[in-house]
């Protein structure tokens, strides 16, 4: 299991910005993150029941936190391989404690990484993955489209990509929108209200299968992006 996969002194590569901005937000949330996120990032236990990878598949998280999700899923799907990318090496240590504490070491490995550019063959020694899934991050990483294209192409022919992330909020009250999404703005969380627009694009673009959903009355939106089996042939 590698937290730190490139050195920071000498790769320039390195996203030197982006880890800082999330170690400062995690340094001390990451103690009580579990504990207080799950009242309110709904809908990943849906996602992890949906993913049902076969036996041996492999399956990637991007901005993978304190690794709740990986154990989760790991624990659930036991004859598959689980792995998890962040860019904050402060979730990356308690997701590194969590996972040994379960003793999910030989098959769940995390490492180091901007979702917006990551190189898996580098980080794990794999090229693709059977499911890739994005749980409440694409709201927080300026760059979300690039991390949508790069979750693409790492997912092998008749995979499959889980969103799961702050919708519109569209029927809540009012006043309750208002609130929560000043809330929501004072963690760097901003909602990707067209989420639903770009991957139907990038469905149309990539011959893919979009199944698009926004529960919890709107506070939450989830879509399934499945690719096909046999590449597109021109
Ligand atoms: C709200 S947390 C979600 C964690 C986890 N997926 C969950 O559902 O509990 C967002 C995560 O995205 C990570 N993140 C932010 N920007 C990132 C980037 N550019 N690349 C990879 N991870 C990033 C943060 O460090 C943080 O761990």
């Amino acid at each position: 299991m590698s937290a730190y996969s490139q050195d920071a002194g000498t790769d320039t590569s390195w996203p030197i910005e982006a880890t800082r901005r999330m170690n400062r937000m995690y340094r001390r949330q990451r103690h009580i993150y579990d504990g207080t996120r799950r009242y309110y990032l709904l809908g990943r236990d849906q996602l992890i029941s949906r993913l049902r990878p076969d036996a041996g598949a492999s399956v990637l998280e991007i901005g993978c936190g304190t690794g709740r999700n990986l154990v989760l899923a790991a624990q659930l799907y036991p004859d598959a391989r689980f792995f998890g990318i962040d860019v904050s090496t402060e979730m990356l240590t308690s997701a590194i404690s969590a996972i040994s504490r379960r003793g999910l070491a030989d098959r769940v490995r995390v490492a180091h990484a901007d979702g917006t550019a990551f190189d898996p063959q580098n980080l794990f020694g794999m090229p693709s993955f059977d499911r890739v899934f994005i749980s409440y991050s694409l709201s927080m990483i300026p760059d979300w489209r690039r991390v949508l294209e790069a979750a693409a192409s790492r997912l092998k022919p008749g995979g499959r990509l889980h969103i799961v992330d702050f919708g519109r909020q569209e029927r809540l009250p009012g006043i309750a929108r208002a609130l929560l999404l000043r809330w929501l703005a004072m963690f760097d969380v901003t909602p990707r209200d067209d989420l639903e627009r770009v991957l139907s694009a990038m469905a149309r673009s990539r011959n893919a299968n979009l199944r698009f959903e926004r529960p919890f009355r709107g506070y939450a939106q989830y879509a399934v992006l499945t690719f096909p089996s046999e590449p597109r042939i021109p």
